[in-house]
This record gives C-alpha cells, structure tokens and sequence, in this order.
C-alpha cells in the first residue's frame, strides 16, 4: 500500500503543476495568476475538492499523443463560500493556452450536472484560447455540450463566469449565458472576432482593449456586469455577490445581518428630492439610507446608468433593487436601461429575490435612434419582465411617474404588491409642459402672451395632476408615506410577502419580446 500511495502523491503532485513553472511565470508576468491560485481565493480556504485531476485528453493527431498533461487544462471541482457549495471550473492557460478539448469539456459538464442535480452554482473561471484546434469538430461538440448545460441550468442555479484572460469566438457564448459576467481591466477580453479578423473584414484598426476589455463590454456593450482593476478584486466580487444570491431557484435567498435596526427612520430622506422638479438628484443616495447597513452591490454600474440595478439586504431579506436615476439623462427609459433591467429582474424572479423598485422617470427616452432601434420592442422586455414576475413586488415613486413608464415600473395594474408614493410624487400621462402644449396648443397661439398663457396652463395642470393622491383614491398606491418611513414600511411589507403565492398560467414558455 505504501509504495502506491506513494505513486499517488507522486502523480498528484504532478498534477497540479499545470503547464509547468515556466508557464507559470510568464501566466504572472502578465498580471494573471494560475488557475489554482484563482481557486485559493475564490472559495473558503480549504473547502476545494477536485475532480477528475488525472483526465488526459485522447487526441493521437499533430504529436499530441506524446504531450499529455494531467487535468488537460482545466481544474474542476467543488468548494464552499461562506460555508455555502459551489461548483466551479478555473481553466488553466498554462496547458494548451487553456485550450478546450473533448475531455476538458467532459470535465466542465460533469462539474455543470452535479451543480443542476445538487441545486448548487457554478462558477466559470475562463482563460482560454478557445477550441483546441487539433481536435477540430470534437472541440466545437464539447463547447455545444457546454452551452447546452448553461442554457438548461438557467433559471435553476445561478451561473457566474469571470473573466480572466482570452475569450473569443464561440467560446464567448458560454459566458453570455450565464447570469453574470465580471471581467478584469487590461488582461481579460471577449469578442467573436479578433482584431486581425475584423481588420481583414471591415478594414477598421481596433485593439484588443478596444475591441473587447473589461470597459468596452461593461460600458459600451453591456455584455459584461461589472469591471475589475485585478483579478483578487473580481474574485472577491463573486464572493461578495453570494451574500444575495440563493443556491438554487427552490431555496430562498441568504439572511443578512441582523444589524440594522429594522424601524430605522432616515431625516435625511426629506432633503433629497429637489423642490424644482426638473432638478436631478443621486438616487444612490435614496438606495444608501434605506437599504442595510447603506451596503448596496450594483450591477452593470457602467452601463446605461440612468437605471441602477442590485442586491442589498433590507430588514435582513436579500432584495433585487431596480431604481430610476435621475442624475442620468433625468431616468429615462431608453433601449439599454430597459434591456439591462429586465433581465435584472428576470434573474431576482427565478431565484426568488424581491424586487424593490425605486421610482423616478419622466417617460421612455423620445428620438430617431431610439425608435429605429427598436424601443417599443426593448421597452417591452421591461414591461415584460415586470410583469410575469412573481417574485414579491415593492414600489417607491419619489418623484416622477409619467407615461407608459408608470405602467411599466412595478405598478399596481401588473401586479405590484405594495406601491406607495412620496408626497413629492407626480403621477399622470405626461408632465405639465409637455401636457399644456398638447392640450391648449391653439389657446396658447391665440393668446397675447404665449409664455404667460402657458404658464398659466402648467399651473393648473400641476395643482391637477402633479401629485400622488389621484392614484391613491383609485388604489392604484397603497398609501403615501412620510419619506423617513420608507424603510420600515418596505421591510413590513417584505414581512407580510414572505409567505406570498403567486402563479403565472401554465405553458411550455412565454415569447419575451426578444
Ligand atoms: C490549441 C492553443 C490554442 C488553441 C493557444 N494555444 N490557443 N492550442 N488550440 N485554440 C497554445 C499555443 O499554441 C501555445 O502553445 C500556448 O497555447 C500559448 O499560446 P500563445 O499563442 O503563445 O499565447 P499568447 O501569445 O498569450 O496568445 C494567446 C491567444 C493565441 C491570443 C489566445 O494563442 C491565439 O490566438 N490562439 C488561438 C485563438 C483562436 O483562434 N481560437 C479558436 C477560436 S474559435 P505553445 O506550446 O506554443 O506554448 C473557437 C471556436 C469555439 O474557439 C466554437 C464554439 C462554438
């Protein structure tokens, strides 16, 4: 037995030395670390169980038979975070550039249907260049079986890919689908083509950075959910983001601290909305002294800022936070903020996160772009999203409600659990200029003095219509609350919903307007 057991560790040993030291070192000269090290911070020190070590790859073509690596460039396993399971894969840039071959991919799958049978979730390290080429159509097979398992595990256990290193061609769908992609400035990049390609195809010069890093995907294209200036930092991001997240779409999300008192009245909240009503303010700001501990993970913080979106904690209840900013394009709805915010939201119902909806927009964004892009069918997927969710659903109006948007955001009409408004709510078709215009167009050109005819008229319509309590007498709001009290009056809330049961007709799936 000894001398077995020695054999073991000897191969073990062998194992986990990747592509080798030298590989290693150029992996580190480039800002990037090793694929164990990665595991190391990403789970709970100690708790990484791997799988599959010895698996070799069975290529035969271009000497590949004399050159096998134990593990053949991904490690797989389990581990936990904050006590909780996870499965992960960390692909290994060292062996074959992180290449995927028939077997590498084998061992993502497997780790992919523990995860699904387990109800636990699976994180995706990526640093790959791509399918092995020496394996041809078989490589391309294992990456479909790959996004097979992403496709049927969403919605059942959330999915995490990070970035760390190149991503490119097909191998780039796997990430897309799943629930969120965090990337690392200067060493992580994704496209389907690379620069040379799109040279040759469009004659445009781009670099790598350029044409897919860390930036362009977490601010331009929205393909990424968050941007790191380090690898540790976006690991810890993963970590972070579980403090929110269930393990599977049958279990409820994690508690958090029980710190904050759950009666919390907040002065500060009467000073944030301006007076003028055409003054922005930071919504962030409205989010922080409501929320636990102010302590509020944002997603997509780059991208179509005039919507935030996150986790926080309130009353200890992991919540998903949708939020109108008016300090960005004054909260309007356009084509990015309604894309990124319905699949927010559509993420927070299949894992049975609440949303909380923080309400201030003064209608969908008008113009030439926005329509010939397409935001009746962008909008829509709000809507959408909104209401086929069943999820508890909380709404704040601080401010502004107009339009088709008062609908869209949460309101009682789709089901809205529990909508209040604050007393310096405006809630009607439109607002007062746009309306006056509308309305007394001819009046106002008949009239002397056209700007004090309209002034006039926008007067009247504010005392008419700029306020909540229309809405509150049909219902439409269950009250209009003292600001101070929004926190207490959404974690009694949260209470009353924790036994909530609601149900959408059966079907096969519904056609989201895509
Ligand atoms: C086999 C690969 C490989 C690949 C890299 N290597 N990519 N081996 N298949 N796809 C090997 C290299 O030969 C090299 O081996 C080692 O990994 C490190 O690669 P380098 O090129 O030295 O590293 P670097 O200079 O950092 O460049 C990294 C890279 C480049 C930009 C990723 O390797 C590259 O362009 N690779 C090919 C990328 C690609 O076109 N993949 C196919 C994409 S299409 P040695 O032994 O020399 O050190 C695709 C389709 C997926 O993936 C389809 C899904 C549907």
């Amino acid at each position: 037995m000894r001398d077995k057991l020695e054999l073991l560790e000897k191969r073990r040993a062998e194992s986990e030395q990747g592509g080798g030291e030298e590989r290693v070192k150029a992996q580190h000269a480039k800002g990037k670390l090793s694929a164990r090290e990665r595991i190391d911070l990403l789970v709970d020190s100690g708790t990484f169980v791997e799988t599959d070590r010895f698996v070799t790859h069975r290529s035969t073509d271009f000497g590949l038979d004399k050159l096998k690596v134990y593990g053949d460039g991904v490690v797989t396993g389990h581990g936990r975070i904050d006590g909780r399971l996870v499965y992960l894969f960390s692909q290994d840039f060292t062996v074959f550039g992180g290449s995927l071959s028939e077997a590498f991919a084998e061992k993502i799958c497997k780790v992919m249907d523990l995860a699904v049978r387990n109800g636990a979730p699976v994180i995706g390290l990526n640093d790959s260049g791509g399918a092995r080429i020496q394996e041809g159509v078989v490589s391309l097979g294992g990456y479909a079986e790959i996004f097979l398992r992403n496709t049927l595990a969403s919605g059942v256990v959330p999915q995490i890919s990070a970035i760390l290193g190149p991503c490119a061609g097909g191998a780039v769908y796997s990430p897309a689908i799943t629930d969120f992609t965090f990337m690392v400035r200067g060493t992580s990049y994704m496209f389907v083509t690379g620069p040379n390609v799109v040279k040759t195809v469009t004659h445009e010069d781009v670099t790598m950075e350029q044409l897919g890093g860390a930036d362009t995907h977490a601010g331009t294209s929205g393909v990424a959910h968050c941007a790191f200036d380090s690898e540790p930092a976006c690991i810890q991001a993963i970590r972070d983001i579980f403090r929110f997240l269930p393990s599977n779409n049958v279990s409820d999300p994690p508690r958090g601290p029980a710190t904050d008192p759950r009666d919390r009245r907040d002065e500060a909240l009467l000073d944030i909305v301006p007076d003028n009503p055409n003054k922005p303010y930071d919504m962030h700001e409205v989010l922080r002294r409501v929320v636990d501990g102010g302590e509020f993970f944002e997603i997509q913080p780059d991208y179509a800022g005039n919507i935030i979106c996150g986790f926080a904690h309130l009353g200890t209840y992991s919540v998903g936070i949708v939020a109108n900013q008016p300090a960005v394009l004054a909260g309007v709805l356009d084509i990015n903020a309604s894309i990124k915010a319905a699949r927010f939201i559509r993420f927070c119902d299949a894992f049975n996160i609440p949303v909380v909806t923080f309400e201030d927009v003064p209608g969908f964004l008008p113009g030439i772009s926005q329509e010939h892009g397409g935001i009746i069918k962008h909008g829509a997927k709000l809507l959408y999203a909104y209401c086929e969710a069943t999820v508890p659903k909380l709404t704040v109006i601080t401010r502004k409600a107009y339009g088709g948007a008062y609908d869209v955001m949460s309101s009682k009409h789709i089901r809205g659990d529990y909508n209040v408004a604050w007393p310096t709510a405006e809630i009607a078709v439109m607002g007062p200029k746009g309306a006056v215009e509308i309305l007394f167009r001819k009046e106002i050109s008949e009239s002397d003095d056209a700007a004090k005819a309209t002034e006039a008229r926008i007067e009247e319509y504010r005392e008419k219509f700029a306020h909540p309590y229309i809405a509150a007498g049909r219902g439409y709001l269950d009250d209009i609350i003292d600001p101070r009290e929004t926190r207490p009056r959404l974690i009694d809330a949260l209470e009353t919903l924790e036994t909530k049961r609601d149900k959408n007709p059966p079907k096969k799936h519904g056609n989201i307007p895509l």
